[in-house]
């Protein structure tokens, strides 16, 4: 069956909505606002907030070993019956980045901070 352009762009467009909102509420508020804390607190600029951080894509993972940079925001969204999303590591190697790191009693699940 050949779609229709309109029909077709219709079902993607509605397909990455869908895919955006649903992974957009997995991670509880508490947490992104832990994660926006620590990027203004250490002028962290990559990480974009429109974007999921759990979707380890737009800034939330990335890594030049040739510098020992590394980036990468993790978390593991097998609770409660895969419907929410805790951050339990967030890795920055070689940033150069200064600054208080703030409270991080919103991000109750965190195993590893380097
Ligand atoms: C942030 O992520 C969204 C997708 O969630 C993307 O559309 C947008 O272009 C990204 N912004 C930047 C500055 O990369
Ligand atoms: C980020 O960490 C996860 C879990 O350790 C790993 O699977 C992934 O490959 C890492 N991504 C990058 C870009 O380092
Ligand atoms: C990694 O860093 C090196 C040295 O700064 C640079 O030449 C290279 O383009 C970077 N690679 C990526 C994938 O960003
Ligand atoms: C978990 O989700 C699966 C698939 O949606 C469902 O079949 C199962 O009943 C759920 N389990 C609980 C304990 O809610
Ligand atoms: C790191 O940041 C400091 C202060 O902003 C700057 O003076 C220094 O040149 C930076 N070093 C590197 C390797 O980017």
């Amino acid at each position: 069956m050949i779609l229709p352009p309109l029909l077709l762009a219709t079902l993607i467009a509605s397909s990455c909505f869908t895919t955006f909102a649903f992974a957009a509420t997995l991670l509880p508020n508490d947490e992104v606002d832990a994660l926006e804390e620590i990027a203004h607190t250490l002028g962290k600029t990559d990480w974009n907030f429109t974007a999921d951080p759990c979707s380890q894509q737009w800034g939330w993972a990335t890594q030049n070993s040739s510098r020992g940079f590394e980036n990468n925001v993790t978390c593991d969204c097998s609770f409660s019956n895969n419907t929410v999303c805790h951050v339990v590591s967030i890795v920055l190697k070689s940033q150069n980045l200064s600054g208080v790191l703030p409270e991080l009693g919103k991000l109750p699940y965190l195993k590893e901070m380097y």
